[in-house]
């Protein structure tokens, strides 16, 4: 389908009016990839898809949130827009500003931002501030600045982010003409488990689906306050998208969990980096770490014979892996130069 404003295209779904200043990289619309899956998966005749929303303008899924806080921001007359990020909330921000022609400013944990998203935001022209402190510093400061200042705050604590992100259930559906029966993403400040629930439940109690899905929330083990029922004052993870320790919408979470009979668990930094090889390497998707917890934790659901064997499983794969460099020359060997002969070059190929 060609892509069209996220905001034209669920309209009657969003809260929006003619007045509303559509500002729109054309975001959304992202394709659902079928997967090959693991031996697992196939063996059990589960059915794994992938919402790839790397492929959105600035390469996550921030973008769906961001076009319409930023065009409500517009409308009430916002100057600027504030955000406290790892790093994919920030490059959106920033785009989407810039493309509003407005201010943005944004909060970051210095040190624990990858590397492309850096990148995006500085390019596009955002006020970057390095805290000494994690990102619920920075979004505590954030909080506050936007109460004292006239800046509008655009975290998902902004209910038109959750507005804009809950699309994502709708253009699955639209694409499996019914909700699966899994629906997998990784969490961190919350925001987008409590968005993909929306939508799940829009659509349910207008009759547009017969059943809900399973919601299966996975945290970073050294980032997981919500597996365990209490704030993390210092989280460490790979997945820096989600070195989260005190969640925003920590009540959503539990709520997509509960209400859909489902789980949020943590997973290793290990087995984060064996669902980021094998999405690239088998299945030839190349995401951040953050969204390979997703795979992670439906492989262990299979692997424990816990997913209904027949079943159709979507996960959320939340950002690109161009975006973290950083990780990718870490954790893939990169050989030296060898000498500038066929020779050389067919020895080391392991061709001869
Ligand atoms: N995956 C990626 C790639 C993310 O950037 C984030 C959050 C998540 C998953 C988790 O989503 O916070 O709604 O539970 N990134 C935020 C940011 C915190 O600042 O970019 P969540």
């Amino acid at each position: 389908m060609s892509r069209r404003p996220l905001i034209e295209r669920y309209r009657d779904r969003l809260p929006v009016n003619k007045a509303t200043p559509v500002v729109s990289l054309l975001e959304g619309s992202t394709p659902l990839i079928p997967l090959a899956g693991p031996p697992e998966a196939r063996a059990w005749g589960v059915r794994l898809f992938a919402k790839y929303e790397g492929l959105n303008p600035t390469a996550s899924f921030k973008d769906r949130g961001m076009t319409l806080a930023v065009s409500k921001a517009v409308e009430a007359g916002a100057q600027a827009v504030a955000a406290a990020s790892t790093g994919n909330t920030s490059a959106s921000a920033a785009a989407y500003a810039a493309r509003a022609g407005i201010r943005a400013i944004v909060v970051l944990p210095a040190g624990y931002v990858a590397l492309g998203k850096l990148a995006q935001t500085l390019v596009h022209g955002a006020r970057i501030i390095q805290i000494e402190g994690n990102f619920d510093d920075a979004l505590g400061i954030v909080r506050e600045l936007t109460e004292r200042y006239p800046v509008a705050l655009v975290n998902s604590i902004n209910p038109y982010r959750i507005e804009g992100q809950k699309t994502i259930a709708f253009e699955v559906v639209d694409d499996l003409g019914d909700a699966p029966e899994y629906h997998a993403l990784p969490v961190g400040n919350a925001g987008n488990i409590t968005a993909h629930w929306k939508g799940y439940r829009e659509l349910h109690h207008d009759g547009k689906i017969a059943r809900l899905p399973r919601m299966l929330g996975f945290q970073a083990e050294g980032a997981a306050p919500i597996v365990r029922g209490a704030p993390v004052e210092r989280p460490e993870t790979v997945a820096t998208a989600i070195r989260i320790g005190h969640p925003a919408s920590w009540k959503g979470a539990l709520a997509a969990r509960d209400e859909s009979g489902g789980a949020i668990e943590a997973v290793s930094d290990d087995e984060i980096l064996a669902a980021w090889r094998y999405l690239a390497q088998s299945e030839g998707l190349f995401v951040e770490p953050a969204s390979a917890a997703a795979l992670a934790g439906v492989w262990r659901w299979l692997r424990e014979g816990r997913i209904e064997p027949e079943s159709r499983v979507v996960l959320t794969l939340t950002g690109h892996g161009l975006k973290d460099p950083g990780t990718a020359e870490r954790e893939v060997r990169l050989d030296p130069p060898v000498a500038a002969n066929l020779e050389a070059v067919a020895a080391a190929a392991g061709l001869v």
